[in-house]
């Protein structure tokens, strides 16, 4: 008789790290020499060996509030033990109304309402679905073009590939959806090399735009998709007046903007959102990551009113909307959620990190003439630093320098092909921002 894998698995199986497939992970190196966290707190990662690592990368952009902190672990806890689970479709639970008014109430104008998911990548092809079925709704249903930008990252879904503008992701993965364009990325290195904050030159290149609306014609376009500050690419600020002409030119043509802020929300640019920062109010906002502070999977999309208006119609019976999630507003992400904004509110965070921007660009800015720095990126609480290549081996130094940080520096950064981002915890303090930029010196000394 065949002995069942779970029995043999409760018995022998020792902890091989070969069935896990790793995402956005070079798997075979990992595995070679494993970078392994077993717990954290507050600014720190530690190691199963008892290495005590400083959080360079808030997680994965996510951890705004510190990790592990007590009053968030304590609201998961309680709910898990209240309430597991309620339906999302035709039943719900308070605190999804409650968290959705707590989230509307940080956003700008008339963006008062939330459709929860449970990713950025879910958020992102909700915004498109909804910018869709909205033209729709108003009998514009020749409205499904999609405009993204070069070097977008909106995710891994179907729609987030496709108006993304990463090459690698989007090669293997065959025609994705179909009538997408994109707008010219924002970075010029000639322009805009060693820049703190906003570069002044750029703002123009919104008018392609223009260009995008004669080629397709606005009665076909639906919605534009930017990141105010293209993060996951390298950190890439908007050039001063950019996101204001993109507002304009899709108030003129009946498109709507959509910003993704899945790590610009939550206090990474200073402001609770960055159109915030802007002055800015788009049509959706796009959020996930900070609103857990990366402890609960939760994303979401916030809407104006007008657009949520435009679906209450017709029979009250019937769906307005057919899209949705199982664990759309999750309890335990809610739970987190409310926890997590009262941190933000009660610490004052998004002030703090505005506070902390110009010692935080002050000591990234310090790192320029070190072997093949190309260019330094600072903006809100985080930055991105350009290594040269090496010939030959694009992302190797970069690859080379995280690991490093991680095995011999005790610092968690994270290595974008040849580019190191940083977007530390919203906790930093001044002393650790020198910690991280002293490591990130010596780093890039060692990778030279
Ligand atoms: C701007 C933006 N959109 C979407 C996503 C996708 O989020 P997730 O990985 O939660 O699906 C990310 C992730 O980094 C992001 O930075």
């Amino acid at each position: 008789m065949a002995t069942s894998k779970a029995s043999v698995a409760t018995a022998t199986v020792p902890n091989d790290l070969e069935p896990y497939w790793m995402p956005f992970t070079a798997n075979r190196a990992f595995k070679a020499r494993p970078r392994l966290v077993v717990r954290a707190k507050d600014m720190h990662y530690f190691t199963a060996e008892g290495r005590k690592l400083i959080d360079g990368s808030a997680g994965l952009w996510c951890t705004n509030a510190g990790h592990n902190r007590d009053p968030i672990v304590a609201a998961i806890q309680r709910q898990a033990a209240e309430l597991d689970y309620a339906p999302a479709f035709q039943f719900s639970h308070p605190k999804a109304f409650e968290l959705a008014s707590r989230v509307a109430s940080l956003a700008p104008g008339d963006l008062d309402h939330v459709f929860f998911c449970n990713s950025g990548s879910e958020a992102v092809d909700t915004a498109l679905k909804i910018a869709l079925a909205f033209h729709n709704v108003r009998g514009n249903a020749a409205r499904v073009r999609l405009i993204g930008r070069e070097r977008g990252y909106h995710g891994v879904g179907f729609g987030g590939i496709a108006v993304g503008g990463i090459v690698g992701n989007r090669k293997m993965f065959g025609a994705l959806i179909a009538g997408v364009d994109h707008l010219p990325t924002t970075y010029n290195r000639a322009e805009q090399a060693f820049t703190v904050g906003e570069p002044e030159w750029g703002g123009h290149l919104a008018e392609a735009l223009e260009g995008l609306v004669a080629l397709h014609d606005a009665s076909t376009i639906a919605a534009v998709i930017v990141e105010p500050v293209a993060a996951s690419t390298g950190v890439l600020p908007p050039p001063k007046g950019y996101l204001q002409r993109l507002r304009a030119i899709c108030d003129k043509h009946g498109i709507l903007l959509i910003f993704d802020e899945v790590i610009t929300g939550f206090g990474r640019l200073g402001y609770a959102f960055a159109a915030e920062r802007y002055g800015v109010i788009p049509d959706m906002i796009t959020f996930a990551k900070g609103v857990t502070s990366g402890s609960v999977p939760m994303g979401g999309v916030l809407v104006r009113k007008g657009i949520y208006d435009a679906f209450m119609r017709g029979p009250e019976h019937v769906i307005e909307l057919f899209h949705g999630y199982t664990y759309s507003a999750h309890p335990l992400a809610c739970a987190a959620g409310l926890a997590t904004l009262d941190l933000y509110r009660d610490e004052n965070l998004f002030e703090r990190a505005r506070k902390l921007e110009a010692p935080w660009a002050q000591a990234a800015m310090s790192l320029k003439g070190l072997p093949n720095v190309l260019d330094i990126r600072p903006v809100g609480l985080t930055v991105g630093i350009d290594l040269a290549s090496k010939p030959d081996a694009v992302g190797k130094r970069g690859f080379e320098a995280m690991e490093l940080a991680f095995h011999e520096q005790d610092l968690m950064i994270r290595g974008v092909g040849d580019t190191l981002a940083l977007s530390p915890p919203l906790i930093v303090s001044e002393s650790q921002i020198g910690e991280i930029f002293d490591k990130v010196g010596k780093i890039i000394k060692a990778v030279a």
